[in-house]
C-alpha cells in the first residue's frame, strides 16, 4: 500500500526500465507521467530486448495494470507500432492493462517536423534532441494551442485546432525550415481513424489513479530521462521539455503531492549523455571508449553513441535534492569490472573554489575541474552475483562511497541487463528487507 515515484538522477538512460520491470513484481499499476517517444526503457527477458518508449514499463507482466498520464505528450503512430511490436513479442494482448488519459496532448507529425527542421537550422546550436517532436508539442501545451487525445472525438473542435496549428506551422515549416507542408485533410482522417482505434483505452486516469490509491495499491510512478534533462533542475538549454523530476508525478497524473510516500533514483555506476551540452566528468580517452563499449552505450531511441564518463557525485546530490529521494538504486556495477582503479567526483573546481552544489550557470558547468576522489576497482566479473555479501570488497566499497557522498541508501544493484542480473535488498514499497 504504497505509491512510489521512480526517477533517472543523471541525464536518462540509467537503466530505468529495467528496475521499473523488476519493480512491477511489487506493484499493481505502473504509471508513465512526463515526456513520450524520447524515451527508450530497456527491458531484457531471457533472449528478448524489448525497447519500450512510451507505453510504461510495466506491460511484461500481464496482470499489472499500465496507464499512460496526462502529463505526456504521446505520439498516436508511434504508439500502434510499439503495441504491434509488444504483441509480436508474446505481450500486452489484453487491451484492459492499458489507460491512457483522455486529456493528453498529441505530438502531431508537424511537431516531428518542426524538431528536425529547427535542429538542422541550429546547426552547431543544435540541443541534439530525439527528433521526436517533444519540444514542439509541449511548446504548445503551454501555449494553449496543443491538441488533447479528447479533441480527436468532436469533428468541429479538431478541424479548428488543425485549421488554427496548420496556417501557423506550415508557412514556418516551408519557408523557414526547408521541411514539408501537412495537408489538414490527411491529418484529420489519419487520426480519427487512430482515434477510433485507441478508444477503449481512453478514460479519466485522474479518476481511475486516485481510485486505485484508495483500494491500497501498490503504485509505481515511473520517470522518464533524468534529473540534468530537466526543464528547470537541468543543463538548460541542453535539456529535454518536461519537468523530469519527482514533482511532475503529480502534476502528469492528477493526484496530490500528499499520496506519494517515497521515490528512488536510479544511479548508473557511471555517467553518460546523449547529445549536446556541458558533462564535467566526460572522458574523452580510453576509459570513456572502454565505458562505451563495456556498456554497450547506444541510444536506444536514436542509437547515438553515448557520451561516457565517471560518476558524479555533484550531479547526484543534486538530483537527490531536487526529488526528494529517499532511495537508490545503482544499475551497471558489472560494467566497471576490470577497472584498476575508479575515479568518483565529489565537487567542481571552478575559478581557484572548490564548489559542492551544481551551479546553474551552464559556461561554469562546463568550465568546472572535477575534484575527484578514488577508489580501488575489482577485477572479477560480477555479473553473476546475486546476494550483496558475495560482491568483491571493492566493489562493496564502492557503493559505500557513494552512498555516504550521497546521504541515501542503495536498497537495490544492477549487475546485468537481463531480469535475474539483479541484488534485490529491500521491497520498494515496504522497504522490508529481502
Ligand atoms: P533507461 O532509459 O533508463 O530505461 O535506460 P536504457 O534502457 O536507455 O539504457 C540502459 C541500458 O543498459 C539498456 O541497454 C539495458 O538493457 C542495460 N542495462 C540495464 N541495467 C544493466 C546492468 O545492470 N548491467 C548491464 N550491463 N546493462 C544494464
Ligand atoms: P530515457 O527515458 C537520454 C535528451 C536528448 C537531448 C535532449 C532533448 O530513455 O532516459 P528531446 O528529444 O527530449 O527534446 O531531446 O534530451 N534525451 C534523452 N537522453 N535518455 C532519454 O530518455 C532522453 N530523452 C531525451 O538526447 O539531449
Ligand atoms: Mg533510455
Amino acid at each position: 500500500m504504497a505509491n512510489i515515484i521512480l526517477v533517472g538522477s543523471q541525464w536518462g538512460d540509467e537503466g530505468k526500465g529495467k528496475v521499473v520491470d523488476i519493480y512491477t513484481e511489487f506493484a499493481d499499476v505502473v504509471i508513465r507521467f512526463q515526456g513520450g517517444g524520447n524515451a527508450g526503457h530497456t527491458i531484457v527477458i531471457g533472449d528478448q530486448q524489448i525497447i519500450l518508449h512510451q507505453i510504461p514499463s510495466g506491460i511484461c507482466h500481464p496482470d499489472k495494470l499500465c496507464i499512460i498520464g496526462n502529463g505526456m505528450v504521446l505520439d498516436l503512430e508511434t504508439l500502434v507500432e510499439e503495441i504491434e511490436l509488444l504483441r509480436k513479442n508474446g505481450y500486452f494482448f489484453d487491451d484492459s492493462q492499458l489507460l491512457i488519459s483522455e486529456e493528453v496532448h498529441l505530438v502531431m507529425p508537424y511537431h516531428r517536423l518542426l524538431d528536425v527542421g529547427k535542429e538542422k537550422k541550429a546547426g552547431d546550436k543544435k540541443i541534439g534532441t530525439t527528433g521526436r517532436g517533444i519540444g514542439p508539442a509541449y511548446a504548445d501545451k503551454i501555449n494553449r494551442t496543443g491538441i488533447r487525445f479528447i479533441d480527436l472525438f468532436d469533428e468541429n473542435v479538431f478541424r479548428e485546432k488543425l485549421e488554427i496549428n496548420l496556417a501557423e506551422k506550415n508557412p514556418y515549416l516551408a519557408n523557414q525550415l526547408d521541411q514539408p507542408e501537412c495537408n489538414g485533410n490527411e491529418l484529420f482522417e489519419k487520426f480519427t481513424a487512430l482515434g477510433e482505434n485507441l478508444k477503449p483505452h481512453l478514460t479519466n486516469t485522474s479518476v481511475t489513479i486516485n481510485r486505485l490509491i484508495q483500494e491500497g495499491k501498490n503504485i509505481l510512478f515511473e520517470g522518464a530521462q533524468g534529473a540534468l534533462l530537466d526543464i528547470d533542475h537541468g543543463t538548460y538549454p541542453y535539456v529535454t521539455s518536461s519537468s523530469t523530476t519527482a514533482g511532475a508525478a503529480c502534476t502528469g497524473c492528477g493526484i496530490g503531492p500528499t499520496k506519494i510516500d517515497g521515490v528512488v533514483g536510479i544511479v548508473k555506476a557511471y555517467s553518460t549523455r546523449v547529445g549536446e551540452g556541458p558533462f564535467p566528468t566526460e572522458q574523452h580517452n580510453e576509459i570513456g571508449e572502454r565505458l562505451q563499449e563495456h556498456g554497450k552505450e547506444f541510444g536506444a531511441t536514436t542509437g547515438r553513441p553515448r557520451r561516457c564518463g565517471w560518476i558524479d557525485t555533484v550531479v547526484l546530490r543534486h538530483a537527490v535534492r531536487v526529488n526528494g529521494l529517499t532511495s537508490l538504486a545503482l544499475t551497471k556495477l558489472d560494467v566497471l569490472s576490470g577497472m584498476e582503479k575508479i575515479k568518483i567526483c565529489r565537487a567542481y573546481r571552478i575559478d581557484g573554489c572548490e564548489v559542492a552544489e551544481f551551479p546553474a550557470n551552464i559556461q561554469k558547468v562546463a568550465d568546472s575541474a572535477p575534484v575527484y576522489e578514488e577508489v580501488e576497482g575489482w577485477n572479477q566479473d560480477i555479473s553473476a552475483v546475486r546476494r550483496n555479501e558475495d560482491l568483491p570488497s571493492a566493489a562493496k566499497n564502492y557503493i559505500n562511497v557513494l552512498q555516504e557522498l550521497l546521504g541515501v541508501e542503495f536498497i537495490l544493484i544492477s549487475v546485468g541487463a537481463k531480469r535475474d542480473g539483479t541484488i534485490l535488498l529491500k521491497n520498494p514499497f515496504t522497504l522490508e528487507r529481502i
